[in-house]
Protein backbone atom coordinates (compact mmCIF):
# COMPACT_ATOMS: atom_id res chain seq x y z
CA UNK A 1 0.00 0.00 0.00
CA UNK A 2 2.69 2.29 0.94
CA UNK A 3 4.95 1.31 -1.76
CA UNK A 4 1.85 2.43 -4.18
CA UNK A 5 1.02 5.61 -2.17
CA UNK A 6 4.58 6.68 -3.02
CA UNK A 7 4.13 6.26 -6.66
CA UNK A 8 2.01 8.79 -7.03
CA UNK A 9 1.20 7.86 -10.82
CA UNK A 10 -2.68 8.03 -11.56
CA UNK A 11 -3.47 6.72 -14.83
CA UNK A 12 -5.52 3.73 -13.40
CA UNK A 13 -3.84 0.65 -14.90
CA UNK A 14 -4.33 -2.51 -13.14
CA UNK A 15 -1.06 -4.54 -13.84
CA UNK A 16 -0.50 -8.80 -12.91
CA UNK A 17 2.48 -8.90 -10.25
CA UNK A 18 5.11 -11.45 -11.53
CA UNK A 19 8.22 -12.85 -8.99
CA UNK A 20 7.33 -10.88 -5.64
CA UNK A 21 3.28 -9.69 -5.58
CA UNK A 22 3.82 -5.75 -5.82
CA UNK A 23 6.07 -5.93 -8.38
CA UNK A 24 4.20 -4.55 -11.19
CA UNK A 25 2.42 -1.33 -10.42
CA UNK A 26 -0.98 -1.01 -8.99
CA UNK A 27 -2.29 2.33 -8.60
CA UNK A 28 -3.63 2.86 -5.58
CA UNK A 29 -6.00 5.90 -6.60
CA UNK A 30 -8.02 3.57 -8.67
CA UNK A 31 -8.56 0.45 -6.60
CA UNK A 32 -10.15 0.23 -3.57
CA UNK A 33 -8.29 -2.39 -0.61
CA UNK A 34 -11.09 -4.65 -1.45
CA UNK A 35 -9.53 -4.90 -4.78
CA UNK A 36 -6.11 -5.05 -3.90
CA UNK A 37 -6.80 -8.03 -1.83
CA UNK A 38 -9.19 -8.97 -5.04
CA UNK A 39 -6.10 -9.33 -7.34
CA UNK A 40 -3.39 -10.60 -4.91
CA UNK A 41 -5.96 -13.54 -4.24
CA UNK A 42 -6.79 -13.50 -8.11
CA UNK A 43 -2.94 -13.87 -9.11
CA UNK A 44 -2.38 -16.38 -6.31
CA UNK A 45 -4.98 -18.27 -7.52
CA UNK A 46 -2.97 -18.33 -10.89
CA UNK A 47 0.40 -19.01 -9.85
CA UNK A 48 -0.82 -21.80 -7.87
CA UNK A 49 -2.80 -23.38 -10.48
CA UNK A 50 0.62 -22.84 -13.00
CA UNK A 51 2.33 -24.89 -10.39
CA UNK A 52 -0.75 -27.11 -10.19
CA UNK A 53 -0.73 -26.70 -6.81
CA UNK A 54 -3.06 -27.87 -4.29
CA UNK A 55 -3.47 -24.18 -2.60
CA UNK A 56 -5.44 -23.03 -5.91
CA UNK A 57 -8.83 -23.72 -5.25
CA UNK A 58 -8.24 -22.48 -1.60
CA UNK A 59 -7.00 -19.63 -3.24
CA UNK A 60 -9.75 -19.51 -5.91
CA UNK A 61 -12.21 -20.02 -3.52
CA UNK A 62 -10.91 -17.05 -1.74
CA UNK A 63 -10.84 -14.79 -4.76
CA UNK A 64 -14.74 -15.70 -5.70
CA UNK A 65 -16.23 -15.04 -2.24
CA UNK A 66 -13.54 -12.09 -2.05
CA UNK A 67 -15.53 -10.65 -5.51
CA UNK A 68 -18.49 -11.84 -4.47
CA UNK A 69 -19.02 -9.52 -1.36
CA UNK A 70 -17.32 -6.79 -3.41
CA UNK A 71 -19.93 -7.20 -6.01
CA UNK A 72 -18.12 -8.55 -9.11
CA UNK A 73 -15.72 -5.40 -8.82
CA UNK A 74 -12.72 -6.73 -10.10
CA UNK A 75 -13.84 -8.29 -13.02
CA UNK A 76 -17.21 -6.04 -13.94
CA UNK A 77 -14.39 -3.11 -13.68
CA UNK A 78 -11.70 -5.34 -15.33
CA UNK A 79 -14.27 -6.15 -17.73
CA UNK A 80 -15.49 -3.01 -18.90
CA UNK A 81 -12.17 -1.37 -19.20
CA UNK A 82 -10.95 -3.91 -21.18
CA UNK A 83 -13.55 -5.82 -23.52
CA UNK A 84 -11.17 -8.30 -24.92
CA UNK A 85 -7.59 -8.98 -23.24
CA UNK A 86 -5.93 -5.70 -23.38
CA UNK A 87 -7.06 -3.38 -25.51
CA UNK A 88 -3.05 -2.11 -25.63
CA UNK A 89 -1.83 -5.08 -26.91
CA UNK A 90 -0.37 -5.13 -30.10
CA UNK A 91 0.96 -8.01 -32.80
CA UNK A 92 4.21 -7.66 -34.35
CA UNK A 93 4.54 -9.68 -37.74
CA UNK A 94 7.97 -9.98 -39.79
CA UNK A 95 6.58 -11.19 -43.13
CA UNK A 96 7.52 -13.39 -46.28
CA UNK A 97 7.34 -16.83 -44.60
CA UNK A 98 5.94 -19.47 -46.22
CA UNK A 99 4.02 -21.56 -43.24
CA UNK A 100 4.93 -24.75 -42.48
CA UNK A 101 4.02 -27.68 -39.71
CA UNK A 102 0.83 -28.98 -38.60
CA UNK A 103 -1.58 -27.61 -36.11
CA UNK A 104 -4.64 -29.00 -33.96
CA UNK A 105 -7.59 -26.90 -33.98
CA UNK A 106 -9.27 -26.13 -31.14
CA UNK A 107 -13.40 -26.30 -30.33
CA UNK A 108 -15.37 -24.18 -32.21
CA UNK A 109 -16.77 -20.76 -30.08
CA UNK A 110 -19.85 -20.61 -31.76
CA UNK A 111 -21.11 -24.05 -30.93
CA UNK A 112 -19.50 -24.11 -27.14
CA UNK A 113 -21.24 -20.55 -26.13
CA UNK A 114 -25.16 -21.26 -27.11
CA UNK A 115 -24.27 -25.06 -25.46
CA UNK A 116 -22.60 -23.58 -22.09
CA UNK A 117 -25.91 -21.87 -22.08
CA UNK A 118 -28.39 -24.72 -23.02
CA UNK A 119 -26.37 -26.55 -19.24
CA UNK A 120 -29.20 -24.35 -17.45
CA UNK A 121 -31.91 -26.29 -19.32
CA UNK A 122 -30.47 -29.61 -16.71
CA UNK A 123 -30.40 -29.01 -12.71
CA UNK A 124 -26.83 -30.66 -12.18
CA UNK A 125 -23.26 -30.99 -13.36
CA UNK A 126 -22.59 -30.85 -17.05
CA UNK A 127 -19.49 -31.55 -18.35
CA UNK A 128 -17.97 -30.20 -22.06
CA UNK A 129 -15.06 -31.22 -23.50
CA UNK A 130 -12.79 -29.25 -26.41
CA UNK A 131 -13.83 -25.87 -25.26
CA UNK A 132 -11.24 -22.90 -26.09
CA UNK A 133 -9.59 -20.81 -23.70
CA UNK A 134 -10.93 -17.56 -25.16
CA UNK A 135 -12.20 -14.07 -23.68
CA UNK A 136 -15.92 -14.97 -24.93
CA UNK A 137 -15.90 -18.30 -23.35
CA UNK A 138 -14.87 -16.83 -19.82
CA UNK A 139 -17.37 -14.18 -19.66
CA UNK A 140 -19.96 -16.52 -20.61
CA UNK A 141 -18.32 -18.77 -17.44
CA UNK A 142 -18.71 -15.30 -15.67
CA UNK A 143 -22.35 -14.43 -16.09
CA UNK A 144 -23.09 -18.14 -15.33
CA UNK A 145 -21.61 -17.30 -12.19
CA UNK A 146 -23.49 -14.30 -11.76
CA UNK A 147 -26.72 -16.28 -11.98
CA UNK A 148 -25.53 -19.14 -9.62
CA UNK A 149 -23.57 -21.71 -11.18
CA UNK A 150 -20.38 -23.14 -10.05
CA UNK A 151 -17.96 -23.31 -13.28
CA UNK A 152 -14.31 -24.68 -13.62
CA UNK A 153 -12.36 -24.36 -17.24
CA UNK A 154 -9.06 -26.42 -17.49
CA UNK A 155 -6.87 -27.85 -19.96
CA UNK A 156 -10.05 -27.62 -22.57
CA UNK A 157 -12.88 -28.97 -20.20
CA UNK A 158 -15.16 -26.87 -18.60
CA UNK A 159 -17.34 -28.03 -15.96
CA UNK A 160 -21.02 -26.18 -14.86
CA UNK A 161 -22.86 -27.09 -12.15
CA UNK A 162 -26.40 -25.47 -12.52
CA UNK A 163 -28.01 -26.73 -9.32
CA UNK A 164 -27.56 -23.27 -7.05
CA UNK A 165 -28.72 -21.27 -10.00
CA UNK A 166 -31.61 -18.86 -9.03
CA UNK A 167 -31.26 -15.63 -11.22
CA UNK A 168 -32.64 -15.45 -14.47
CA UNK A 169 -31.88 -11.80 -15.00
CA UNK A 170 -28.76 -11.42 -17.16
CA UNK A 171 -27.22 -8.20 -16.02
CA UNK A 172 -26.80 -5.51 -18.43
CA UNK A 173 -22.61 -4.78 -18.49
CA UNK A 174 -22.27 -8.15 -19.16
CA UNK A 175 -25.15 -8.50 -22.47
CA UNK A 176 -23.46 -5.56 -23.67
CA UNK A 177 -19.81 -6.80 -23.62
CA UNK A 178 -20.76 -9.75 -25.49
CA UNK A 179 -23.58 -10.79 -27.62
CA UNK A 180 -23.73 -14.46 -26.96
CA UNK A 181 -25.04 -13.60 -23.86
CA UNK A 182 -28.66 -13.10 -25.72
CA UNK A 183 -28.28 -17.50 -25.72
CA UNK A 184 -29.64 -17.33 -22.16
CA UNK A 185 -32.81 -15.85 -23.23
CA UNK A 186 -34.46 -18.98 -24.15
CA UNK A 187 -33.32 -21.81 -21.68
CA UNK A 188 -33.68 -19.49 -18.47
CA UNK A 189 -36.69 -18.88 -20.02
CA UNK A 190 -37.84 -22.51 -20.99
CA UNK A 191 -36.23 -23.31 -16.70
CA UNK A 192 -37.47 -20.49 -14.82
CA UNK A 193 -40.61 -18.94 -17.06
CA UNK A 194 -39.45 -15.42 -16.85
CA UNK A 195 -36.04 -13.96 -18.21
CA UNK A 196 -34.45 -10.28 -18.35
CA UNK A 197 -32.10 -9.55 -20.41
CA UNK A 198 -31.24 -6.43 -22.32
CA UNK A 199 -31.20 -5.63 -25.86
CA UNK A 200 -27.15 -6.57 -26.86
CA UNK A 201 -27.31 -3.68 -29.49
CA UNK A 202 -25.33 -3.38 -32.75
CA UNK A 203 -21.21 -4.22 -33.17
CA UNK A 204 -18.90 -3.16 -36.21
CA UNK A 205 -19.71 -5.25 -38.60
CA UNK A 206 -23.24 -4.52 -38.21
CA UNK A 207 -27.24 -4.00 -36.62
CA UNK A 208 -27.56 -7.14 -35.19
CA UNK A 209 -31.16 -7.44 -34.60
CA UNK A 210 -32.48 -10.00 -32.26
CA UNK A 211 -36.48 -9.65 -33.56
CA UNK A 212 -36.49 -13.17 -34.95
CA UNK A 213 -35.46 -14.57 -31.44
CA UNK A 214 -38.48 -12.59 -29.49
CA UNK A 215 -40.99 -13.14 -31.94
CA UNK A 216 -40.02 -17.40 -31.93
CA UNK A 217 -40.66 -17.07 -28.27
CA UNK A 218 -43.87 -15.18 -28.52
CA UNK A 219 -45.15 -17.83 -30.66
CA UNK A 220 -44.59 -20.43 -28.08
CA UNK A 221 -46.64 -17.81 -25.80
CA UNK A 222 -44.06 -16.11 -24.23
CA UNK A 223 -45.15 -12.72 -22.86
CA UNK A 224 -42.42 -9.63 -23.98
CA UNK A 225 -42.38 -6.50 -22.64
CA UNK A 226 -39.72 -3.71 -23.33
CA UNK A 227 -38.71 -1.14 -20.90
CA UNK A 228 -35.89 1.49 -22.14
CA UNK A 229 -33.24 -1.41 -23.21
CA UNK A 230 -34.26 -3.88 -20.99
CA UNK A 231 -36.45 -6.97 -22.40
CA UNK A 232 -38.77 -9.23 -19.76
CA UNK A 233 -40.41 -12.20 -20.58
CA UNK A 234 -42.86 -14.05 -18.79
CA UNK A 235 -43.51 -17.56 -19.85
CA UNK A 236 -44.38 -20.47 -17.47
CA UNK A 237 -46.41 -22.67 -19.80
CA UNK A 238 -44.81 -22.41 -23.26
CA UNK A 239 -46.67 -24.37 -25.87
CA UNK A 240 -45.04 -26.17 -28.95
CA UNK A 241 -45.92 -24.10 -32.63
CA UNK A 242 -44.75 -23.69 -36.34
CA UNK A 243 -42.41 -21.01 -36.31
CA UNK A 244 -41.46 -19.36 -39.78
CA UNK A 245 -38.41 -17.19 -39.67
CA UNK A 246 -37.73 -14.49 -42.36
CA UNK A 247 -34.07 -15.20 -42.35
CA UNK A 248 -32.12 -18.26 -41.02
CA UNK A 249 -30.36 -16.83 -38.22
CA UNK A 250 -28.57 -18.78 -36.50
CA UNK A 251 -28.89 -17.27 -33.04
CA UNK A 252 -32.92 -17.07 -33.15
CA UNK A 253 -32.92 -20.42 -34.59
CA UNK A 254 -30.74 -21.90 -31.33
CA UNK A 255 -32.95 -19.82 -28.75
CA UNK A 256 -36.30 -20.77 -30.30
CA UNK A 257 -34.54 -24.53 -30.03
CA UNK A 258 -33.68 -24.10 -26.34
CA UNK A 259 -36.78 -22.31 -25.68
CA UNK A 260 -38.98 -25.52 -26.81
CA UNK A 261 -37.03 -28.51 -25.57
CA UNK A 262 -39.20 -28.16 -22.34
CA UNK A 263 -42.77 -26.28 -24.29
CA UNK A 264 -45.80 -28.36 -24.45
CA UNK A 265 -46.42 -30.57 -27.66
CA UNK A 266 -44.38 -29.62 -31.29
CA UNK A 267 -42.36 -26.79 -32.53
CA UNK A 268 -41.05 -26.97 -36.17
CA UNK A 269 -39.24 -24.06 -37.21
CA UNK A 270 -39.27 -23.37 -40.77
CA UNK A 271 -36.47 -21.61 -42.81
CA UNK A 272 -33.69 -22.70 -40.07
CA UNK A 273 -30.50 -21.64 -39.93
CA UNK A 274 -28.29 -25.16 -41.14
CA UNK A 275 -24.75 -24.28 -39.68
CA UNK A 276 -22.73 -27.29 -37.72
CA UNK A 277 -23.10 -25.38 -34.61
CA UNK A 278 -26.96 -26.03 -34.32
CA UNK A 279 -26.13 -29.42 -35.57
CA UNK A 280 -23.77 -29.75 -32.70
CA UNK A 281 -26.38 -28.17 -30.35
CA UNK A 282 -28.83 -30.42 -31.41
CA UNK A 283 -26.74 -33.27 -30.21
CA UNK A 284 -25.82 -32.03 -26.99
CA UNK A 285 -29.42 -31.42 -26.23
CA UNK A 286 -30.37 -35.00 -27.56
CA UNK A 287 -27.66 -36.12 -25.12
CA UNK A 288 -29.37 -34.23 -21.76
CA UNK A 289 -33.04 -36.16 -23.24
CA UNK A 290 -34.54 -33.77 -25.99
CA UNK A 291 -35.71 -34.59 -28.68
CA UNK A 292 -35.07 -32.91 -31.48
CA UNK A 293 -34.58 -33.74 -35.66
CA UNK A 294 -33.72 -32.00 -38.91
CA UNK A 295 -30.91 -29.73 -37.52
CA UNK A 296 -28.66 -28.91 -40.55
CA UNK A 297 -31.61 -28.74 -42.81
CA UNK A 298 -33.96 -25.68 -42.99
CA UNK A 299 -37.00 -27.64 -40.71
CA UNK A 300 -36.23 -28.57 -37.09
CA UNK A 301 -38.65 -30.27 -35.25
CA UNK A 302 -38.54 -30.42 -31.20
CA UNK A 303 -40.59 -32.59 -29.26
CA UNK A 304 -41.19 -31.18 -26.11
CA UNK A 305 -40.30 -33.00 -23.03
CA UNK A 306 -40.86 -32.84 -19.25
CA UNK A 307 -36.92 -32.85 -17.88
CA UNK A 308 -33.56 -32.64 -19.12
CA UNK A 309 -30.30 -34.61 -17.53
CA UNK A 310 -26.59 -33.09 -17.52
CA UNK A 311 -24.56 -34.76 -19.36
CA UNK A 312 -20.85 -34.98 -20.83
CA UNK A 313 -19.88 -33.55 -24.16
CA UNK A 314 -17.38 -33.04 -26.37
CA UNK A 315 -17.69 -29.59 -28.77
CA UNK A 316 -16.99 -29.70 -32.64
CA UNK A 317 -13.55 -28.10 -33.98
CA UNK A 318 -13.73 -25.22 -35.22
CA UNK A 319 -14.44 -24.39 -38.55
CA UNK A 320 -13.69 -20.59 -39.11
CA UNK A 321 -10.49 -21.05 -37.24
CA UNK A 322 -9.27 -23.99 -39.69
CA UNK A 323 -10.59 -21.65 -42.40
CA UNK A 324 -8.26 -19.10 -41.05
CA UNK A 325 -4.98 -21.57 -41.09
CA UNK A 326 -5.67 -22.47 -44.75
CA UNK A 327 -6.68 -18.94 -46.24
CA UNK A 328 -2.61 -18.26 -44.41
CA UNK A 329 -0.85 -21.16 -45.51
CA UNK A 330 -2.17 -20.30 -49.30
CA UNK A 331 -1.23 -16.42 -48.77
CA UNK A 332 1.82 -17.37 -47.82
CA UNK A 333 2.79 -19.72 -50.06
CA UNK A 334 3.22 -22.63 -47.65
CA UNK A 335 2.67 -26.23 -46.94
CA UNK A 336 0.57 -26.74 -43.65
CA UNK A 337 -1.67 -29.90 -42.25
CA UNK A 338 -4.58 -29.27 -39.62
CA UNK A 339 -5.61 -31.84 -37.22
CA UNK A 340 -8.37 -32.65 -35.46
CA UNK A 341 -10.86 -30.71 -37.93
CA UNK A 342 -13.78 -31.02 -39.73
CA UNK A 343 -13.37 -31.12 -43.61
CA UNK A 344 -17.03 -31.17 -44.38
CA UNK A 345 -17.86 -28.29 -42.74
CA UNK A 346 -15.44 -26.45 -45.31
CA UNK A 347 -16.75 -27.46 -48.35
CA UNK A 348 -17.36 -23.55 -49.53
CA UNK A 349 -13.98 -22.93 -48.48
CA UNK A 350 -12.14 -25.29 -49.96
CA UNK A 351 -14.16 -25.21 -53.18
CA UNK A 352 -12.58 -21.61 -53.64
CA UNK A 353 -9.21 -22.28 -52.51
CA UNK A 354 -9.08 -25.07 -55.10
CA UNK A 355 -10.17 -22.06 -57.57
CA UNK A 356 -7.56 -20.02 -56.77
CA UNK A 357 -4.74 -22.76 -57.16
CA UNK A 358 -4.24 -24.23 -53.72
CA UNK A 359 -3.88 -27.78 -53.35
CA UNK A 360 -5.75 -29.42 -50.84
CA UNK A 361 -5.53 -32.97 -49.48
CA UNK A 362 -8.04 -34.48 -47.31
CA UNK A 363 -7.92 -37.93 -44.94
CA UNK A 364 -10.87 -38.05 -42.44
CA UNK A 365 -10.23 -35.17 -39.37
CA UNK A 366 -6.90 -34.28 -41.41
CA UNK A 367 -6.37 -31.75 -44.05
CA UNK A 368 -3.16 -30.58 -45.95
CA UNK A 369 -3.08 -27.15 -47.45
CA UNK A 370 -0.30 -26.06 -49.53
CA UNK A 371 0.17 -23.47 -52.20
CA UNK A 372 3.66 -23.25 -54.49
CA UNK A 373 2.36 -20.39 -56.83
CA UNK A 374 0.57 -16.94 -56.97
CA UNK A 375 -3.14 -17.92 -56.45
CA UNK A 376 -5.68 -17.15 -59.18
CA UNK A 377 -8.21 -14.38 -58.89
CA UNK A 378 -12.29 -15.81 -58.08
CA UNK A 379 -14.43 -13.97 -60.46
CA UNK A 380 -17.46 -13.71 -57.57
CA UNK A 381 -17.76 -14.93 -54.29
CA UNK A 382 -21.36 -14.59 -52.54
CA UNK A 383 -21.62 -14.73 -48.86
CA UNK A 384 -24.19 -16.32 -47.40
CA UNK A 385 -25.80 -18.56 -44.93
CA UNK A 386 -24.30 -21.86 -44.08
CA UNK A 387 -23.44 -24.00 -46.55
CA UNK A 388 -22.77 -21.40 -49.06
CA UNK A 389 -19.39 -19.28 -48.27
CA UNK A 390 -19.62 -17.99 -44.39
CA UNK A 391 -19.39 -14.29 -43.93
CA UNK A 392 -17.01 -15.47 -40.64
CA UNK A 393 -14.41 -16.25 -43.59
CA UNK A 394 -15.20 -13.02 -45.93
CA UNK A 395 -12.55 -10.77 -44.92
CA UNK A 396 -9.52 -13.72 -44.62
CA UNK A 397 -10.47 -14.94 -48.20
CA UNK A 398 -9.88 -11.31 -49.08
CA UNK A 399 -6.40 -11.17 -48.05
CA UNK A 400 -5.69 -14.50 -50.65
CA UNK A 401 -7.68 -11.97 -53.42
CA UNK A 402 -5.56 -9.29 -53.10
CA UNK A 403 -2.36 -10.92 -53.71
CA UNK A 404 -4.21 -12.66 -56.87
CA UNK A 405 -3.70 -12.82 -60.63
CA UNK A 406 -6.88 -11.05 -61.73
CA UNK A 407 -9.76 -9.72 -60.46
CA UNK A 408 -12.23 -10.88 -57.95
CA UNK A 409 -15.49 -9.43 -56.53
CA UNK A 410 -16.72 -10.40 -53.36
CA UNK A 411 -20.35 -9.30 -52.41
CA UNK A 412 -21.44 -9.69 -48.25
CA UNK A 413 -24.83 -10.30 -48.06
CA UNK A 414 -25.16 -10.92 -44.21
CA UNK A 415 -23.81 -8.36 -42.23
CA UNK A 416 -24.26 -4.40 -43.66
CA UNK A 417 -21.20 -3.29 -41.83
CA UNK A 418 -18.13 -6.22 -42.46
CA UNK A 419 -15.38 -4.11 -45.15
CA UNK A 420 -13.68 -2.19 -42.46
CA UNK A 421 -10.53 -4.46 -43.52
CA UNK A 422 -10.60 -2.89 -46.33
CA UNK A 423 -9.30 0.53 -45.82
CA UNK A 424 -6.77 -1.22 -43.68
CA UNK A 425 -5.64 -3.61 -46.07
CA UNK A 426 -5.11 -0.56 -49.00
CA UNK A 427 -2.75 0.64 -46.67
CA UNK A 428 -0.67 -2.47 -46.56
CA UNK A 429 -0.73 -2.12 -50.55
CA UNK A 430 -4.08 -4.03 -51.61
CA UNK A 431 -6.23 -2.49 -54.51
CA UNK A 432 -9.48 -2.43 -53.56
CA UNK A 433 -12.82 -0.68 -53.53
CA UNK A 434 -16.20 -1.04 -51.92
CA UNK A 435 -19.66 -0.28 -53.30
CA UNK A 436 -22.54 -0.93 -51.23
CA UNK A 437 -22.19 -4.68 -50.20
CA UNK A 438 -19.40 -5.39 -52.94
CA UNK A 439 -15.79 -5.21 -52.56
CA UNK A 440 -13.66 -4.97 -55.75
CA UNK A 441 -10.28 -7.21 -55.69
CA UNK A 442 -7.12 -5.99 -58.07
CA UNK A 443 -4.77 -8.23 -57.51
CA UNK A 444 -1.24 -6.82 -56.53
CA UNK A 445 1.98 -9.12 -56.33
CA UNK A 446 2.66 -7.91 -52.83
CA UNK A 447 1.90 -6.40 -49.64
CA UNK A 448 3.53 -4.28 -47.85
CA UNK A 449 4.29 -4.06 -43.88
CA UNK A 450 2.34 -1.40 -42.04
CA UNK A 451 0.70 -0.52 -38.97
CA UNK A 452 -3.03 -1.19 -39.01
CA UNK A 453 -5.74 -1.45 -36.72
CA UNK A 454 -8.08 -4.40 -35.88
CA UNK A 455 -11.58 -3.06 -35.92
CA UNK A 456 -13.69 -6.68 -35.37
CA UNK A 457 -12.72 -10.34 -34.69
CA UNK A 458 -12.51 -11.71 -38.29
CA UNK A 459 -10.66 -8.18 -39.76
CA UNK A 460 -8.27 -8.64 -37.21
CA UNK A 461 -7.62 -12.09 -38.21
CA UNK A 462 -7.06 -11.13 -42.09
CA UNK A 463 -5.05 -8.09 -40.96
CA UNK A 464 -2.88 -10.85 -39.46
CA UNK A 465 -2.76 -13.10 -42.47
CA UNK A 466 -1.49 -10.12 -44.72
CA UNK A 467 1.14 -9.16 -42.14
CA UNK A 468 2.19 -12.99 -42.36
CA UNK A 469 2.07 -12.69 -46.34
CA UNK A 470 3.59 -9.02 -46.89
CA UNK A 471 7.32 -7.79 -47.05
CA UNK A 472 8.29 -6.23 -43.65
CA UNK A 473 6.90 -5.69 -40.39
CA UNK A 474 3.60 -5.35 -39.98
CA UNK A 475 2.29 -3.81 -36.16
CA UNK A 476 -1.76 -4.97 -35.60
CA UNK A 477 -3.11 -2.81 -32.82
CA UNK A 478 -6.40 -4.02 -31.22
CA UNK A 479 -5.54 -7.07 -30.81
CA UNK A 480 -8.57 -7.95 -28.64
CA UNK A 481 -11.06 -8.00 -30.64
CA UNK A 482 -8.42 -11.49 -32.21
CA UNK A 483 -8.29 -12.69 -28.82
CA UNK A 484 -12.29 -13.61 -28.84
CA UNK A 485 -12.12 -16.07 -31.09
CA UNK A 486 -8.35 -17.54 -31.33
CA UNK A 487 -6.50 -19.03 -28.45
CA UNK A 488 -3.21 -16.81 -28.24
CA UNK A 489 -3.12 -16.78 -32.54
CA UNK A 490 0.70 -15.23 -31.90
CA UNK A 491 1.66 -18.32 -30.67
CA UNK A 492 -0.45 -20.71 -33.13
CA UNK A 493 1.30 -18.96 -36.17
CA UNK A 494 4.60 -19.26 -34.41
CA UNK A 495 4.12 -22.83 -34.41
CA UNK A 496 3.99 -22.88 -38.32
CA UNK A 497 7.77 -21.09 -38.19
CA UNK A 498 5.95 -17.58 -38.64
CA UNK A 499 7.63 -14.44 -36.91
CA UNK A 500 4.53 -13.18 -34.76
CA UNK A 501 5.01 -11.59 -31.54
CA UNK A 502 2.54 -9.60 -29.02
CA UNK A 503 3.79 -6.66 -27.00
CA UNK A 504 1.53 -6.47 -24.29
CA UNK A 505 2.28 -2.34 -22.73
CA UNK A 506 0.83 -3.02 -19.37
CA UNK A 507 -0.44 -6.49 -18.42
CA UNK A 508 -1.18 -9.76 -19.66
CA UNK A 509 -3.92 -10.81 -20.89
CA UNK A 510 -7.22 -11.44 -19.00
CA UNK A 511 -7.31 -15.58 -18.95
CA UNK A 512 -8.98 -17.10 -16.39
CA UNK A 513 -8.14 -21.12 -17.62
CA UNK A 514 -4.44 -21.03 -17.42
C1 LIG B 1 -23.74 -16.01 -35.47
O1 LIG B 1 -24.15 -14.69 -35.11
C2 LIG B 1 -22.23 -16.07 -35.19
N1 LIG B 1 -21.99 -15.79 -33.79
C3 LIG B 1 -21.51 -15.03 -36.04
O2 LIG B 1 -20.10 -15.19 -35.84
C4 LIG B 1 -21.79 -15.31 -37.51
O3 LIG B 1 -21.23 -14.29 -38.29
C5 LIG B 1 -23.32 -15.32 -37.75
O4 LIG B 1 -23.97 -16.28 -36.88
C6 LIG B 1 -23.66 -15.71 -39.18
O5 LIG B 1 -23.09 -16.92 -39.52
C7 LIG B 1 -22.16 -16.78 -32.88
O6 LIG B 1 -22.57 -17.89 -33.17
C8 LIG B 1 -21.83 -16.46 -31.46
P1 LIG B 1 -27.51 -14.28 -37.23
P2 LIG B 1 -25.71 -14.32 -35.00
O7 LIG B 1 -28.58 -14.22 -36.21
O8 LIG B 1 -26.44 -15.44 -34.38
C9 LIG B 1 -29.92 -10.45 -38.88
C10 LIG B 1 -17.90 -14.53 -35.34
O9 LIG B 1 -17.12 -13.87 -36.06
N2 LIG B 1 -30.87 -10.75 -37.80
O10 LIG B 1 -27.51 -15.43 -38.16
O11 LIG B 1 -25.82 -13.00 -34.37
C11 LIG B 1 -28.59 -9.89 -38.31
O12 LIG B 1 -28.69 -8.52 -38.09
C12 LIG B 1 -19.38 -14.09 -35.25
O13 LIG B 1 -17.59 -15.52 -34.68
C13 LIG B 1 -32.04 -10.00 -37.70
O14 LIG B 1 -32.29 -9.11 -38.50
O15 LIG B 1 -26.07 -14.19 -36.55
C14 LIG B 1 -27.59 -10.27 -39.37
O16 LIG B 1 -27.56 -9.30 -40.36
C15 LIG B 1 -19.62 -12.77 -35.88
N3 LIG B 1 -32.89 -10.28 -36.69
C16 LIG B 1 -28.16 -11.58 -39.91
O17 LIG B 1 -29.54 -11.64 -39.53
C17 LIG B 1 -32.64 -11.27 -35.76
O18 LIG B 1 -33.45 -11.47 -34.83
C18 LIG B 1 -27.43 -12.83 -39.41
O19 LIG B 1 -27.53 -12.88 -38.03
C19 LIG B 1 -31.45 -12.02 -35.87
C20 LIG B 1 -30.56 -11.74 -36.90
Amino acid sequence: MVLLAMTGRTEGWIAEPYGSDVSRIIQFAEIDWEQWISILLFNQAKRQQRTSSPLYSLFRALYHLMAVSTGYRMLSQWVSVNPGGDTLDKLVIEGGRPLSGSIRIHGAKNAALPIMAASLLADGEITLHNVPHLLDIEVMLYILERLGCTCRHEQGTVTINTSLVRSHDVPEDLMKQMRSSIFLMGPLLARFGRVSVYQPGGCAIGERKIDLHLRGLEALGAQIEEQDQQIICHGANLTGADIHLDFPSVGATENIMMAAVLAEGTTTIFNAAREPEIQDLQHFLNAMGARIMGAGTDTITINGVEKLQPCTYEIIPDRIVAGTVMIAAAATRGNVTLTHCNPAHLTSLIHVLKRTGVQITVCNDIMTVSCMTRPKSVDRIVTSPYPSFPTDLQSQIMVLLSLADGFSVMKETVFEGRFKHVDELNVMGADISVDLNAAFIRGVPRLYGATVEATDLRAGAALVIAGLAAQGKTIVEQVHHIDRGYDQIEKLFQSLGASVERQSTVSKQLDFAN
